[in-house]
């Protein structure tokens, strides 16, 4: 951010643990508040975002409002940022978009009647695009454009980004006001130089010196730029604690290749799971695979466990300094739920071209 330009406040809703908000806030801005109502993932938030509030708060109850209202106190928002989750999301009758199980987009379009911000960032999954043959997305696109906002739409994929993680979302832009269409930013890398599994963690401890509180110790300088990118001036390792698997998952993953899954496994083994997920191994030389909320269907590259939540955050771009809190369950699925802190940096940087332009 330049030095004549204002850091421009923002409200993000179903806020999560707050990957979005990180990179919001690695691009400059101020996070005022963050919304959700899972504890954890809360608690998280508060830990990590020092300058923010974390408001528990049911967004398909319509008194949320008031409560953001308290929270907010009259501080003008200028970002709303957030991923409502579609999970049955419909449009019944002749395009019933008000239904109630829509409620959570609907809340979306609440706190930008209400706030009326200079612009606004909704993420979601890319199956979101194609819902009842795009009528869903169109819908928003013209909600959205009545509220007098200039929108534009995009299926991202974060490893364009820096992220190391081929993790594709659609994101929805609007900015106020007749203003100029949002140009998503043009990817910072090509494939070939997307930033691989190895680069990423390769310098984090196999079988960790655990010194109790999920805190243990780096047994090596950082191997690449990625790594000091995400080290920073962190010099004690977070959330790096092994599972400790029943014997015969060590022996199964084993037997399989970096990069592998369970095809590649000899006749016999592993058969109870032979879905096409199961046994995955990260390939050291790629970025990974879509980082789910826990599955335990993804193994390391190298090592016979799942990844540490630590390996997780690092593929979702969280800095080694953000700490996850709750039970391994827990921080696996606010690690899994969150939108890459590099992908939503490289969104928000570009968007301040559009705030800057407007003042
Ligand atoms: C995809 S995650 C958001 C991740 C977040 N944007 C990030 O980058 O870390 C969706 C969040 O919506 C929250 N959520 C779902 N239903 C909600 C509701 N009715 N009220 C408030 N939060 C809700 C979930 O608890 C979850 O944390």
């Amino acid at each position: 951010m330049s030095s004549t330009s204002k850091k421009y406040t923002v409200l993000d809703l179903f806020c999560g643990c707050g990957g979005l908000s990180k990179g919001y806030e690695m691009a400059g801005y101020n996070i005022l508040l963050g919304v959700d109502f899972n504890k954890p993932a809360l608690e998280t938030y508060q830990k990590n975002h020092k300058g923010s509030k974390a408001l528990y708060a049911d967004l398909s109850d319509d008194n949320a409002f008031s409560e953001i209202d308290d929270a907010i106190n009259g501080q003008k928002i200028d970002v709303i940022i957030g991923g409502p989750p579609c999970q049955g999301f419909s449009l019944t009758g002749r395009r019933q978009f008000d239904d109630s199980r829509n409620k959570l987009y609907l809340a979306m379009i609440e706190a930008v009647r209400r706030y009326k911000p200079k612009a606004f960032m909704i993420e979601n999954v890319p199956g979101m695009a194609a819902l009842y043959n795009g009528e869903v997305k169109d819908e928003i696109m013209k909600r959205f454009t009545d509220m007098g906002y200039t929108m534009n739409n995009k299926i991202v994929c974060a490893a364009d980004y820096g992220v190391p993680q081929i993790r594709k979302r659609l994101v929805f832009i609007g900015i106020k006001d007749g203003a100029e269409k949002y140009e998503f930013p043009e990817p910072y890398l090509k494939p070939e130089e997307y930033v691989t599994c190895e680069q990423a963690i390769g310098d984090l401890p196999s079988l960790e010196k655990t010194l109790g509180n999920d805190i243990s110790e780096y047994e090596q300088a950082p191997l690449t730029e990625y790594q000091k990118l995400m080290r920073g001036d962190c010099n004690v390792l977070y959330n790096h604690k092994a599972i400790d698997h029943k014997q015969f998952v060590k022996d199964t993953i084993a037997q399989v290749p970096d990069g592998g899954n369970w095809k590649d496994l000899p006749k016999g083994v592993g058969e109870s799971r032979n879905f096409h997920m199961a046994w995955t191994r990260y390939c050291s030389t790629k970025p990974s695979r879509t980082i789910d909320t826990g599955h335990r269907n993804n193994f390391h590259y190298k090592y016979n466990r799942c990844p540490t939540v630590r390996e997780s955050a690092r593929l979702q771009s969280f800095p080694d300094d953000f700490v996850f809190l709750g039970n391994k369950g827990q921080q696996d699925k606010q690690v899994g739920n969150a939108v890459p802190c590099l992908l939503g940096k490289a969104i928000a940087l570009q968007l301040l071209k559009y705030l800057n332009d407007g003042e």
